[in-house]
Parts: structure tokens; sequence; C-alpha cells
């Protein structure tokens, strides 16, 4: 058995009389300590299936499962403290707290886990010592990242889900993103997933999973994945 599964997952959105079969029976695992690429144009349905893994939105059909739990089962309580305890997020424009320093916004996370990892040696890890007490308004959008992410891994989850994580970056702050989150996976361990619309970070996945059309059109491992430093795109 995989460390994540989904088994035929579906997912219709209703407004009103329209139905959006956004996911069409979905089938991939994911194994621990993995770092996953989904890969999909735009509209393919790569969101949904992120907030339906992070239990941030239910399935239509089909089930989702991580370790023993089915996810797609779990109620209320059981949703908000696997999204508390188990799922770090990181998101595309980083959702910061305007108001709060660095440290603070890391600290937002971290108290309210179980088991979070300290925060000062997380911010050291993403590289951000000397930026600990400066607001979001004073930092780049790459440093903001890293405070986003910082905050995922201070929760200390069994895993990271990232949707276009570098959308907002340029290229060279984009691939220092990428790495942090590739050292994430293989020096932490932390199984990480990586959704993007562009098909040059392929390479660097432990694992691939394409999207078309919210179908799996293809999912394949790379024995021997690419360096995010060297990634050209
Ligand atoms: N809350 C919603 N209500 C209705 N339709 C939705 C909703 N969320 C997504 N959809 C539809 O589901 C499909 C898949 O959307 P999704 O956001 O998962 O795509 P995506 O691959 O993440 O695209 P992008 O790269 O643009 O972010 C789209 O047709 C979208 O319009
Ligand atoms: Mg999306």
């Amino acid at each position: 058995m995989s460390f994540i599964e989904f088994n035929n997952v579906k997912k219709v959105y209703k407004t009103g009389e329209v139905e959006v079969e956004a996911v069409k029976g979905v089938n991939f695992s994911i194994e621990k300590g993995e770092l996953v690429i989904i890969v999909g144009a735009s509209g393919a349905g790569k969101t949904t299936i992120l907030n339906m893994l992070g239990g941030m939105d239910s399935v239509t059909d089909g089930e989702i499962k991580m370790n023993d739990s089915i996810i797609s089962n779990y109620n209320r309580k059981q949703l908000i403290n696997y999204r508390r305890e188990d799922v770090g997020f990181v998101f595309q424009f980083y959702n910061l707290v305007q108001n709060l320093t660095t440290k603070e916004n890391v600290e937002l996370a971290s108290q309210i886990v179980s088991k979070p990892l300290d925060e000062v040696e997380v911010l050291k890890q993403v590289g951000l010592t000397e930026r600990m007490n400066n607001f979001p308004a004073q930092l780049s959008g790459g440093e903001q990242q890293r405070v986003a992410i910082a905050r995922a891994i201070a929760k200390n989850p069994q895993l990271l889900l990232c949707d276009e994580p570098t959308g907002a970056l340029d290229f060279k702050t984009g691939k220092n993103i990428l790495k942090l989150l590739q050292d994430t996976s293989r020096i932490q361990g932390k199984t990480v997933v990586i959704i993007t619309h562009n098909a040059a970070f392929e390479e660097i996945g432990d694992r691939v999973i394409r999207i078309n059309s919210g179908t799996v059109v293809d999912e394949h491992t790379n024995s021997n994945p690419a360096s995010a430093e060297g990634l050209v795109w």
C-alpha cells in the first residue's frame, strides 16, 4: 500500500443548473518522502485535486487514502484536525498575515499544532535569519514565499502541498524556491506535492502526474531526478 492513494476520485461542481466535472475518476499513488510534480494546463483540475487531498474540498465519488485512513470519509472535526496537524499549504500569493513579522507568521502556525519544529531553526533553514523581525511588505516576493514555506514546515506536517509556488516569482527566485522545496523532501524526508502548469518542472520530480481535462494522462517516476538548481525554462 502506498502512502497516499487516489482511487477513482471524481469531483463535480454544481452552480445552479450547470455541472462541471472538474475531476473525472482519477487514480494515482504517492510514496512517502517523494517530491511530486502535478502538471497540467489551466482548468485541468490540479487545484481541485490538491484541495481534496488537503481536506479543503470534498470528493463527489471515489476515495482518498493516507496511510491507513480514508481522508475522504472524514467528518468535519477530523478534517479540521487533519488540515491542522498533517498538511502544510503553500500558495502562489503567499497568504501571509501583513501585520505580523516573519517570526510571528511562522509562530501563528506552529502554535496550533502538537509537534511543531523550532521556528528560529526553520527560519534559518529557509535562509531568513536576518529577516525574522521584518513585516511581509518589507520583504521581496521570494522572501515572502520563504516565510510561507517556513510556516508550512514549522507545523511539521506529513505532507506539504504547494499550488503554483513559483507562479508570482521571476525565474531565478522561482528556481531557489523549487530548490528549497526539493531539499525539504530530500533532506527532511517530507512528502512535497507541487502543482504547476510548467512542464519543465517535471524533471525535478521523483514522481510526475500529468493532468488533462480532469483525467490523469501520464504518471511516471524519475529514477534520477534533476536538481532544481540546474533547471531551465
Ligand atoms: N468552486 C468551483 N465551482 C465551480 N467550478 C469550479 C470550481 N472550482 C473549479 N471549478 C472548475 O473546475 C475545473 C478545474 O479547475 P481547477 O481550479 O482545479 O483547475 P487548475 O488546473 O488548478 O487550473 P489553473 O492552472 O488555472 O489554476 C475548471 O473548469 C474550473 O472552472
Ligand atoms: Mg489551480
